[in-house]
């Protein structure tokens, strides 16, 4: 039976629908991950849920310890992760409520410990990673959202920045330049760590607010939590529906 990782962000620190079948406290050689993995299945998949801002919500995106995450979720035989992130919109197609899946993305972040091969090494390794997120799990999330009938927005450019700040109207226009479509603080080093483990990993963005300058309205955190209530009903419905197809 294949087992599957599921990476919660703001708006999803437990997976409703899951039959919780054991929770695993887990020390890894990079430190303690965000909170215990809670192991359930799904339709028969096994699903190890990770809450990646602990439970309750207290880590911050800058302040998550990536490595001992993803070493626990490696070390539990994860083979995939789709990853969930609440993130702004950017271009015109990217408004707030609507799940995107990107194919591509641009590090704006800095200091955050973001490999595995850093010391101790017999050779230098570079990973592969022309295309950051898995190609298969992103068909995957595309074809059920079809089948389910759930608007998602099937590719785009994911900026991530370092926070816990949100951005300028200067910094968001830049983004748009350089081709970014959402933005959001998390995708790295999850999507590169991930790949040095050989896990497919893919993420499921919900748009919980137009990026800075993209409207009038100042980005408060009631409009964020406000359609990441209305949005997260989606995405478990979206992760269900992948999982049936397994
Ligand atoms: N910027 C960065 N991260 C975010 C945003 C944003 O506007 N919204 C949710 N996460």
């Amino acid at each position: 039976m294949s087992k599957i990782g599921i990476i919660g962000g703001s708006g999803l620190t437990e997976l409703p629908g899951l039959e919780i079948t054991d929770e695993i406290e887990l020390d890894t050689p990079w430190g303690r991950p965000s909170a215990s993995i809670t192991v359930g299945k799904i339709n028969n998949t096994e699903i190890l849920f990770l809450p990646r801002h602990g439970n309750p919500h207290t880590i911050p995106p800058h302040k998550v310890n990536y490595r001992a995450n993803l070493w626990a979720l490696h070390k539990s035989n994860v083979s995939e992760i789709i990853a969930v992130n609440a993130v702004g919109g950017i271009t015109t197609a990217m408004t707030p409520c609507r799940i995107v899946i990107p194919n591509q993305l641009i590090d704006y972040t800095h200091g955050r410990a973001d490999s595995f091969h850093e010391e101790g090494l017999d050779e230098v390794k570079h990973i592969d990673f022309t295309d950051p997120y898995s190609e298969s799990l992103r068909q995957q999330l595309i074809q059920a959202a079809a089948e389910k009938h759930i608007d998602i927005v099937p590719t785009g450019t994911y900026a991530v920045t370092q926070g816990p700040r949100l951005e300028t109207t200067a910094e968001i226009n830049r983004l748009e330049k350089d081709g970014c479509d959402i933005v959001g603080m998390t995708s790295m080093p999850e999507a590169s760590l991930a790949r040095e483990l050989d896990i497919e990993y893919a993420c499921c963005s919900l748009v919980v607010n137009w990026a800075a300058g993209k409207t009038d309205e100042m980005i408060t955190m009631e409009i964020i939590v406000n359609n990441l209530k209305d949005g997260m009903g989606k995405i478990q419905n979206l992760i269900a529906a992948v999982m049936s197809n397994k």
